[in-house]
């Protein structure tokens, strides 16, 4: 017994070892990817593919350190269908090309939204029938049509609520087609590809307030309804020293409705300039939110939204703050960097493992919020 539990032991540290030096990667270390592999989550990070193509110190954090992408833009509506029924995937092709090439899955995001659309979509000034067949050719031909079986989950619908509050963002799809445009989008993307996991997407809702129970509200009346509504996106725009005390228990009220749960745009904001002691601060909050992830049976995973400082969208979007992501300007590991790879080093801690692949179908930002003041609500 003693000689073969000493065994073991011997193996797994050798294994160990063997990952940890065998091949030297660009950030130091075992890749994030490798240990977030061991605790059944996924690390991931959004991706754009002018810098894929541009810049190689993002390539290739990007391919050692992500085991999931999200493209930041480039499969959102104002890209893949700038002209009504033009379709433009090049952009999106590249990412996609690149994520299988590095082994990676790929997150798609996203289809119904109130940013980002094209002027002749926003503009249209569609009547209820037409809107909803321009909305269902869109849904059939980009998860259907083009990239079936390519994408693991899709944000079907993304910040369907107001900044702040409860009510649902009176955005054109709301507007012209009344609320059943969320069961009538999940349903389409379901028929479309029928493996893809369908989530709703949005932001301050990771702990709980008036927006995360009506968000609760909602998901459990689709589920009610036999609608195709498989997780909740957790954004996590958060500020520095903000990440909500009662975010594993809010998260665990969705996951026991059957769904799952993704943090899927994380990134932790500093008023600029960052000094040492707020790197410290990101540092553990990093660290907590992926912890709250690993507390959380059926939390899939946590993305972070870009790769290094120098490509974050929050300092054009939030003038004065920055510094959001675990790289900097220069692609080097910040502090936030070594207390990710040091929290997914740990053994286990409680929470069952998730495992994405056989996850059961559902039963079935800032904090402030943001948005151009000419789309808000
Ligand atoms: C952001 C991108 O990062 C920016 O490059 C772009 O200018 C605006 O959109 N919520 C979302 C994401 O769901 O799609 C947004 O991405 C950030 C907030």
């Amino acid at each position: 017994m003693a000689i073969g539990a000493g065994l073991l032991l011997f193996v797994l540290l050798a294994a160990v070892a063997v990952r940890a030096t065998a091949v030297p990667t660009q950030a130091g270390g075992v890749p994030l990817r490798d240990l977030a592999a061991d605790h059944g989550i996924r690390i991931g990070a959004a991706a754009n593919p002018y810098l894929l193509e541009k810049n190689r110190e993002y390539r290739s954090l990007l391919g050692e350190q992500y085991g999931s992408l999200t493209a930041e833009n480039v499969m959102k509506w104002d890209t893949v269908q700038p002209e009504r029924g033009v379709y433009d995937f090049s952009h999106a092709d590249a990412l996609v090309d690149f994520a299988e090439k590095n082994g990676q899955k790929m997150r798609g995001h996203t289809l119904l939204w109130h940013n980002q659309n094209p002027e002749w979509l926003s503009d249209g000034d569609f009547g209820p029938d037409e809107l909803r067949s321009i909305m269902h050719d869109h849904i059939r031909t980009v998860v259907g049509g083009h990239f079936k079986g390519r994408m693991y989950a899709w944000d079907v619908i993304n910040e369907p609520f107001r900044d702040n509050g409860g009510e649902l963002r009176r955005n054109l799809w709301l507007r012209t087609l009344g609320e059943g445009y969320i069961a009538d989008a999940l349903r389409t993307a379901h028929a479309a590809d029928p493996d893809a996991r369908l989530y709703i997407n949005d932001f301050s809702i990771e702990g709980r307030n008036a927006k995360s129970d009506a968000l609760y509200a909602l998901a459990e009346s689709l589920l009610e309804q036999g609608v195709p509504l498989h997780g909740i996106g957790f954004q996590s725009h958060l500020s520095v020293g903000d990440v909500p005390g009662d975010m594993v228990e809010n998260m665990r009220r969705f996951t026991d409705l059957g769904l799952e749960v993704t943090i899927t745009e994380l990134d932790i904001s500093i008023d600029m300039p960052a000094r040492e002691a707020e790197l410290r601060a990101q540092a553990d909050d990093y660290r907590t939110v992926v912890r709250n992830c690993l507390k959380v049976s059926r939390c899939t995973g946590v993305t972070v939204w870009g790769v290094g400082d120098a490509d974050s969208w929050i300092p054009s979007w939030f003038p004065g703050q920055g510094a959001a992501l675990p790289f900097d300007q220069d692609y080097s590991p910040k502090l936030a960097f070594g207390a990710l790879q040091e929290e997914l080093s740990k053994a286990g801690i409680g929470g069952t493992p998730f495992s994405p692949d056989a996850a059961p179908s559902g039963p079935g930002a800032a904090p402030t919020g943001y948005g151009t003041p000419a789309q808000h609500d």
